[in-house]
């Protein structure tokens, strides 16, 4: 497994904040929380919301049902808690990412908010490392470097909070061109541990 450790010099000597860059299925690697690329019916689904639910187990869809019935389903833009079921982590973060039609209907403040709600999720449950898939960036259609550059904007800003409790980011690209796409942004080189500004 290649992993890239992208510190900002402020992050890593002020505080030990980091983002991690590591590719493959994201439900084998241990966390605080995991992040999934859910629809608005939280209804379950293919790529990586199967993937999580196949290895989660039935538990999670039990919790997503009563939030359901209770709340309708999610809004676009937003994102529901629940347990991890049998995963190698406490919660998950179930987003609902926008559909990419052009660009031009809301998508970039749509998708840059399930990203915001994930982490305030965090926030609210004193998480300390929380991974993301590579949110509507599959069914969904968005482009993956737009929707990349988006994820990163918004992880860096958190970080870059001072009274924040997660520790660690960890972005989980799936395959090789989704990587290269993120380490591009990151400016990282693989297998390095490198500062960025
Ligand atoms: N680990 C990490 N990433 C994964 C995994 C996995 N195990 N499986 C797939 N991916 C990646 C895909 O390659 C893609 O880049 O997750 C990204 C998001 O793709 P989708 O899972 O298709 O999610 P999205 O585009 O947001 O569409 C959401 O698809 O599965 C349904 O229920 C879901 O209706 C919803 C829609």
């Amino acid at each position: 497994m290649i992993m890239i450790v992208v510190d900002s010099m402020d992050w890593t000597s002020a505080t030990g904040r980091k983002i991690v860059l590591q590719e493959g299925d994201i439900t084998r690697i241990a966390v605080g929380a995991m992040a999934n690329a859910a629809n608005s019916a939280l209804a379950g689904g293919g790529g990586v919301d199967g993937a999580i639910h196949r290895a989660g187990g039935p538990a999670i869809m039990r919790e997503l049902d009563a939030i359901r019935a209770r709340e309708g389903g999610c809004s676009t833009g937003s994102a529901v808690a629940t347990g991890a079921g049998i995963l190698p982590a406490t919660y998950v973060f179930h987003a609902v990412g926008p559909v990419y039609r052009d660009g031009r209907h809301g998508e970039p403040e749509l998708l840059a908010g399930c990203y915001r709600k994930c982490l305030a999720l965090a926030e609210e449950r004193a998480v300390r490392t929380i991974s993301f898939p590579a949110i509507s960036t599959g069914v969904y259609g968005y482009p993956q470097k737009e929707a990349a550059e988006i994820a990163i904007r918004e992880v860096r800003r958190h970080l870059e909070r001072s009274d924040t409790t997660v520790e660690q980011v960890i972005f989980v690209p799936f395959g090789q061109s989704a990587y290269e796409v993120y380490r591009e942004i990151l400016g990282g080189r693989a297998g390095r541990t490198i500062t960025c500004s």
